[in-house]
């Protein structure tokens, strides 16, 4: 029906202004799309594939404008710490721009982080969609839920887990990440929601080695049933010739389990974990205990795994390699679906923690050391303390002159008697004049209320 319904729109020569959810339908038809999100009309040119180009495009303009507003606010906020200048009246424009600056440059990251991750999405979906239904689906959550003690783990989260996926999941010490592993393995009841699994089979890989058995020796251990010769991707192996990729010595077969460090073991159940046949593998933060030649095993074992990989870490550079989509356990219960990396999701974190600082306590430690030696001096000298007596008035008395002259060059009949062009050289000459008096007098006073504080 949609198909037809294309064809026939397409031959016709009339507009047409619709509303869709279709993306696919919006692709054929439009050649204009126009979005309404958070109280903003856009229009792109083209269809949805060009939406979301041109979308991309916006984006990274809101960042390249967001970073200049960063540098730029840099200047302002330094210029706002130095304080005096900043505390004439007539600054209190520019005072104020640098408050609403600070705001948006504090609302920006999110927003673009937002837009970002909407983007994603999208472009992930429109895209994965045809090839959706060929892909197996290991895991269906809808709205789970999770309280331990009094703890609110995880609250309605819903997400989709497919054969090929790679998730990360992230999230602070304590959040419940290793609770959503045990719950995908049923090893934990869920509290509310919906959890379909599959048919299929988990390789889980856990700090405790779990799936080791002490008393054997390694040989026991690969082939229970006797024998020498192991499995591994459909190819049958020596375990010898399997281990030598481990890094294992030949005579170390013998060795009873118990006996070995626990980077030996890791290794061991490791590569026992490989020769499992399974379609989706879960680990709790795996690389923990791993050396690096251990951890480039890991990696290239994922990398030709052909089913789900889901795993905690919080190891930078292993998830960013390995992951391709995140699970971000935000705090109170929210978990975030996200496909950025791990680095761009910290750096933005960052970024936002960062700015928020900015505003909670302009006075950094820098700052503070500045002030610290700008206060060396402590007492007014004899200049400044008669200085501090007579600039209020001959403030005022210059004021009073500008008044007038001001007032003089609203009326014609004054104006035109002393003339405009020395009239404005006279207001020009007597605003700068009161501008340095008022310097003056601010630096005096600061100097006066840094002395009151020691
Ligand atoms: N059986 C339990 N009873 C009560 N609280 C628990 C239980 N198991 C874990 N917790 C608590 O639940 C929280 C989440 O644990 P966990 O999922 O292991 O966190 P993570 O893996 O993110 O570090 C922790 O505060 C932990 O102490
Ligand atoms: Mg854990």
């Amino acid at each position: 029906m949609v198909a037809f319904l294309e064809e026939m729109l397409l031959k016709e020569k009339f507009t047409l202004v619709f509303i869709s959810h279709d993306r696919y339908f919006i692709n054929t038809i439009a050649t204009r799309t126009i979005e309404i999100d958070d109280f903003k009309i856009r229009s792109f040119q083209g269809g949805y594939e060009n939406y979301l180009t041109a979308k991309e495009q916006l984006m990274l303009g809101m960042q390249k404008q967001h970073d200049n507003l960063l540098k730029f606010l840099k200047g302002e906020e330094e210029w706002l710490r130095r304080g005096v200048k900043a505390r004439l009246k007539r600054n209190e424009g520019r005072k104020q721009r640098v408050f609403e600056l600070r705001e948006s440059a504090k609302k920006n990251p999110s927003l673009i982080h937002k837009m970002k991750l909407e983007l994603e999405r999208e472009k992930h979906n429109f895209n994965g969609d045809k090839s959706l239904n060929k892909q197996k689906m290991l895991f269906e959550l809808e709205h789970i839920c999770k309280t331990l003690g009094n703890k609110n783990l995880i609250k309605s989260f819903s997400a989709r887990i497919l054969q090929k996926d790679r998730i990360a999941i992230v999230g602070k010490n304590g959040a419940g990440k290793s609770t959503l592993l045990k719950m995908l393995m049923q090893q934990l009841p869920i509290d509310s929601g919906v959890l379909k699994v599959g048919d299929f089979k988990i390789g889980y890989f856990d700090q405790q080695r779990e799936m080791l058995d002490e008393n054997k020796n390694i040989l026991e251990t690969f082939c229970p049933q006797g024998g020498d010769r192991v499995d591994v991707c459909g190819k049958n192996m020596h375990v010898f010739g399997y281990l030598k990729n481990f890094l294992f010595p030949k005579d170390g077969l013998y060795k009873k389990i118990g006996i070995l460090s626990g980077g030996e073991k890791n290794r061991v159940a490791l590569a026992l974990l490989f020769t499992k046949k399974i379609e989706c593998l879960i680990m709790d933060e795996p690389t923990n205990d791993l050396d690096i030649p251990t951890i480039n095993i890991l990696e290239e074992y994922i990398k030709s795994f052909e089913g789900a990989v889901i795993f905690v870490s919080h190891d930078r550079y292993f998830v960013d390699k390995m992951a391709n989509k995140l699970y971000v356990f935000k705090g109170n219960g929210i978990i975030e679906e996200s496909y950025q990396t791990y680095s761009e999701y910290l750096d933005i974190e960052k970024e936002i923690k960062e700015l928020e600082n900015i505003t909670q306590n302009p006075d950094s430690d820098d700052d503070k050391k500045q002030k610290n030696k700008e206060q060396k001096s402590v007492k007014l000298s004899y200049k400044e303390q008669k200085a501090y007596e007579s600039l209020p008035q001959q403030i005022e008395s210059i004021e009073d002159e500008i008044a007038q002259i001001k007032q003089c060059l609203g009326n014609p009949e004054c104006y035109q008697k002393i003339g405009l062009l020395e009239l404005s050289q006279k207001l020009t000459q007597k605003e700068k004049e009161v501008d340095m008096l008022i310097d003056e007098l601010l630096e005096i006073e600061e100097k006066i209320e840094n002395i009151n504080k020691n």
